[in-house]
């Protein structure tokens, strides 16, 4: 059997995680928001619409925040379409997505949504058909206290308090030309800058995320980042980058299953475009990353008909790979977060989502809600940096890549290190054997594997649990060096509890 050797030391602890690593995501896309989140005709509907059987699955995700409401829906989006009364909303051809909005569900609505599933909002706001202007207006209906125009709207509007919502994002994807009004870089660095300075004025608490590369493949990556953020690099708190994976050919499981090798590579050239711009403009502040777009999204396959009321799009049925890929990222995303401080699992219900609901029907959990719901548990405290050996496998476009991709935390509250490992190996299992020398003592208290002889197998509305993780048996002896075997193309969460 292959042999692999992981080493969790005290001294290798590289400091706190943010809980908002562990966001996600929900545009007016598809049956994401209709239908998904909120369908008044359905028998566990609550007095607003909204699904509690949806309510309940989100909540088991521990999300601690949800960028809304788009994604390039949000290019063409007027906000105050949807505010005030619902029978005075108008609907709108809908040009990110072809379909028709009815505006049934707004900033408020959604606000009220987010408090019943324990997470904050994360607005974006139109920079595509909208102006600073606009942008500035939003803030302060959500903001303000009271006494002005928009403030008090909203208190005419049913709320009271204001929404306070603390991180910001300045528009969506404007690299891509598929976004409406895309812009060039010198283009959004100046319209952002400047709509930064009228919302910090508006309220100086607020935190404000630029946009960075939608992905690696646009000709106009890296350089977009270097010009925005020298517009921009003073002015705001967070610079974003989007990443969604698939595999190039259904038989490169191997090149599929190192997405996470590209993605830290992605991640280190916004590191370095970030600080090179840092040190060009003498600044003293650290700009911190919003990875506020990831996910396994099979995009080629988007098919849109023209004009319907909440389409079915992208409605993904994932796969046990599709899994294992997520918690490759997972892993990244978590070893990364010295410097990502947000991060949107894209996205949340039907649309590219881990939930999936029928209209009228239930709800189910597709594999990679598996993945992300055990490290958005159990990846809280601090990040350990470990320090693995093993075997490495080939891939084509990455040359050769670690057979095993891991991440691991310390939660000093509780006492536990949990070690998160995907085993990108399709032929063999592998032995792991796992020292924690300066923890002390300490026990396995849990291995949770998610496997199975079909890599391509899915859960349904039929087979819901067809797919789920497995625990397994561990042996409970006390000390500080521990082996366990990794099956072979398996996801695996190990919990240890320090004892003295
Ligand atoms: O999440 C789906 C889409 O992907 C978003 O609208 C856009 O920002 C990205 O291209």
């Amino acid at each position: 059997m292959k042999q692999a050797k992981c080493i969790l030391d005290k001294d290798y602890i590289i400091g706190g995680i943010d809980p908002r690593l562990y966001g996600s995501f929900i545009e007016h896309m598809g049956r994401a928001i209709y239908s998904g989140i909120y369908e008044p005709c359905h028998p566990v509907a609550d007095e607003q619409g909204f699904r509690k059987d949806v309510i309940a699955l989100v909540k088991g995700l521990k999300i601690p925040i949800i960028r809304y409401p788009g994604g390039n829906f949000v290019s063409g989006y007027n906000w105050v379409d949807g505010i005030g009364p619902r029978e005075n909303r108008p609907r709108r051809l809908e040009l990110a997505w072809s379909s028709i909005e009815t505006n049934e569900i707004g900033i408020d609505e959604f606000a009220d949504w987010a408090k019943k599933v324990n997470a904050a909002v994360m607005p974006a706001v139109n920079l595509g058909t909208g102006t600073p202007k606009e942008a500035g207006h939003m803030l302060e209906y959500c903001n303000h206290p009271s006494g002005t125009y928009w403030s008090d709207l909203r208190i005419k509007n049913g709320h009271k308090q204001p929404h306070k919502f603390k991180v910001w994002c300045l528009g969506n994807e404007m690299d891509g030309s598929w976004q409406i009004c895309s812009l060039s870089a010198d283009e959004y660095g100046r319209k952002a800058r400047e709509t930064a300075k009228i919302m910090k004025w508006i309220d100086s608490d607020v935190e404000l995320v630029a946009c960075g590369s939608s992905n690696t493949e646009l000709p106009s990556y890296p350089e977009w980042d270097r010009i925005v953020l020298e517009y921009v690099y003073e002015y705001v708190d967070y610079y974003s980058l989007h990443r969604y994976y698939e595999p190039d050919e259904e038989s490169n499981v191997a090149d599929f299953l190192a997405s996470f090798f590209e993605m830290e590579n992605f991640i280190k050239t916004i590191i370095s475009t970030v600080d090179y711009v840092k040190a060009k403009n003498r600044s003293k502040k650290t700009m911190y990353l919003s990875f506020d777009e990831w996910n396994v999204w099979y995009c080629k396959q988007v098919k849109l008909e023209k004009w319907k009321i909440a389409p079915a799009i992208s409605e993904e049925n994932y796969s046990l790979l599709d899994a294992l890929v997520v918690g490759g990222l997972l892993c990244t995303l978590l070893k990364n977060s010295d410097r990502i401080r947000i991060a949107c699992l894209a996205q949340l219900v039907n649309t590219i989502a881990p939930i999936l609901t029928e209209k009228g029907g239930t709800a189910i959990k597709q594999t990679i809600y598996y993945p992300f719901q055990q490290v958005s548990t159990y990846g809280r405290g601090e990040l350990i940096r470990p320090i693995l050996r093993c075997p490495l496998f080939e891939t084509k476009k990455y040359g050769e890549v670690p057979v095993l991709q891991s991440a691991a935390v310390y939660d000093a509250e509780k006492g536990n290190v949990n070690l998160f490992v995907l085993n990108c190996d399709q032929n063999e299992d592998i032995n792991l054997s796992v020292n924690l020398r300066s923890f002390g003592d300490a026990e396995i208290i849990g291995h949770v594997v998610l496997d199975g002889p079909d890599m391509y197998a899915a859960n349904s509305f039929k087979e819901p649990y067809k797919v789920m993780p497995r625990e397994v048996q561990v042996n409970r002896e006390r000390g500080n060096e521990f082996t366990v075997n990794l099956p072979k193309l398996s996801w695996n969460m190990i919990r240890f509890s320090i004892v003295s």
